[in-house]
């Protein structure tokens, strides 16, 4: 299985292999896979290497480990598009998941400086504060803290929060969506975002800010989303 000789590290070439192995379903989604000590006889390399080849799966995201349980497969992660301007319900349907929200706090208040800009506000203005936890099925899969003027949306329920935020816009409100600008960083997963999207610390997160406009051209919202890295890789289409 291993070619020595090669000018491909060994640790390499067993990522290669258990890559092949789990591409082939030979260890499906969430099922253990053989030992450090199991691959390290199967292999006839020592302890380290193993150790290495597994350690760069788990940061790849292929594998993860459960404390005195041993190494998973990790299910695949969700390919999602940057380029519409679409739900996280509608996502989530595309993709034959069951959408959720759970509701963490839904509070009106003066935005901070920062927010109001982005909002085109003053920070006398009134906005709701909408904290939402959203799932796929019962894996949560990011959080989202979003500010609407309150002037555009005085009739913003906490039941209207439980589904979809753009449903409840377009169907009950009767607005047309524009377009919106999108930023994408990373960055480390907070205590209390861990603690919401069932992840240890250290946990990588990418941070995405959404300011999104009605066709008049009203910005109707600014969202800060925080999506697991270890469920997400995002997709746009370039052209030139
Ligand atoms: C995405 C966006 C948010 C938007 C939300 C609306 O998750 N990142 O900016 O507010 O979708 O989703 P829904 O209509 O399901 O509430």
């Amino acid at each position: 299985m291993l070619d020595k000789q090669s000018a491909i590290p060994i640790y390499v070439q067993i990522e290669d292999y258990l890559k092949e192995q789990i591409a082939q379903g030979v260890y499906p989604v969430k099922s253990l896979i053989p030992s450090e000590r199991e691959l390290t006889d199967m292999f006839g390399v020592s302890r380290m290497t193993v150790r290495q080849s597994l350690t760069n799966l788990v940061k790849d995201g292929l594998l993860y480990r459960e404390k005195g349980r041993g190494t998973f497969v990790a299910e695949e992660k969700m390919e999602q598009p940057l380029n519409g301007l679409t739900s996280f319900t509608e996502d989530m349907k595309e993709r034959g998941f069951t959408p959720g929200t759970k509701l963490i706090s839904f509070s009106q208040i003066h935005p901070d400086p920062q927010i109001a800009a982005r909002l085109g506000l003053s920070s006398e203005a009134v906005v709701h504060k909408v904290v939402r936890i959203r799932y796929a099925d019962d894996t949560p899969m990011a959080i989202e803290r979003s500010y609407l003027p309150v002037d555009l949306f005085p009739a913003l329920t906490e039941e209207a929060l439980q589904g979809s935020l753009y449903a409840f816009i377009e169907n009950k409100e009767k607005l047309v969506i524009g377009q919106a600008t999108q930023r994408m960083e990373a960055a480390l997963a907070k205590t209390d975002d861990a603690g919401y999207l069932q992840i240890a610390l250290p946990a990588a997160v990418v941070l995405i800010e959404r300011v999104s406009t009605l066709e008049d051209g009203r910005i109707f919202e600014v969202v800060r989303s925080t999506y697991r890295a270890d469920r997400y890789k995002f997709i746009s289409e370039i052209g030139r």
